[in-house]
């Protein structure tokens, strides 16, 4: 059997909006190799079809699979929706995290019993939502906005643009006139304009960015025995390598932006279905 000492840990999304998931990942296992991809050259995805996002996120996959990462985080709630199941079943032997609207805890939470979730059209669509919500929300009330254009200002980097603030507030305005006291980020894209979005909601209003349980979950499958990698105490030394399908230079400048511990960023090409570095 292959040596898993050294293995990375797989991480992507459509773009950057993985990173916030990968700053709770590194906060809580600072010695593990993680690869990281952003498809900036699809981003958003969340307006795209589930088989063409599936298609990108099989690519992805494969790419990563090539890297030898021994668990794979899916760090998009949309590429989960559309392909989380079908990866699974693809690679049987490679432990998959995946995102899904933190619906179940923003029930726990909630006094007013309205809930607001701002995902993508994907991720409302998707089998999976449908089955959060069936789960967890039957006697709750849950208000949903698409947020058109978040993704792309964030992607930018523009966190706190008028243009960005325009678009939460059209979001969320909407859903506090109606009594939300929870707001759930189904994007992870999102978690970088929480500043923004808890000046427009107030203080009392709780957003949850699911990245630190996510990350714990990451943490629980790697602890088993199976997946374990070393057993040596923490160095804080565990190196990030980031990939993009789109340009390197501006995937740098985000780094400062999005308070993120910068590291090499190396281009993929996609070619058909496959990426190529
Ligand atoms: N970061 C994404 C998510 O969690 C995808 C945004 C997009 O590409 O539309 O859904």
């Amino acid at each position: 059997m292959e040596n898993k000492k050294n293995s990375p840990i797989g991480i992507f999304d459509s773009g950057i909006g993985g990173l916030s998931v990968l700053k709770a990942v590194r906060q809580l296992l600072p010695d593990e190799p993680i690869i990281y991809v952003g498809d900036q050259a699809h981003v958003p995805y969340g307006a795209r079809s589930m088989a063409e996002i599936q298609k990108f996120s099989l690519g992805i996959t494969n790419f990563l699979v090539e890297k030898k990462a021994r668990l794979i985080l899916v760090a998009c709630n949309t590429a989960s929706a559309a392909s989380l199941k079908f990866l699974r079943s693809k690679f049987p032997w490679i432990p998959f995290v995946g995102m899904e609207p933190a619906v179940k805890p923003a029930v726990e939470n909630t006094i007013s019993r309205i809930v607001g979730v701002l995902a993508t059209p994907a991720t409302f669509q998707g089998a999976l939502y449908a089955s959060v919500i069936e789960r967890f929300a039957k006697d709750v009330t849950i208000l949903q906005d698409v947020c058109p254009g978040l993704v792309e200002q964030i992607e930018k980097g523009w966190l706190n643009t008028p243009e960005t603030k325009n678009i939460l507030r059209l979001a969320l305005v909407p859903m506090m006139n109606k009594g939300i006291d929870t707001v759930v980020l189904g994007c992870t894209h999102y978690p970088f304009v929480i500043p923004l979005i808890q000046k427009i909601v107030g203080p009392e209003v709780h957003v949850i960015d699911p990245a630190p349980a996510v990350a714990r979950q990451v943490g629980r499958l790697l602890s088993d025995p199976l997946q374990q990698a070393n057993c040596k105490k923490s160095s804080g030394l565990g190196s990030t390598e980031y990939f993009t399908t789109a340009s390197t230079r501006d995937f740098e400048a985000l780094f400062p932006v999005l308070g993120i511990s910068a590291g090499p960023v190396k281009k993929l090409n996609w070619l058909e279905a496959r990426l190529i570095e």
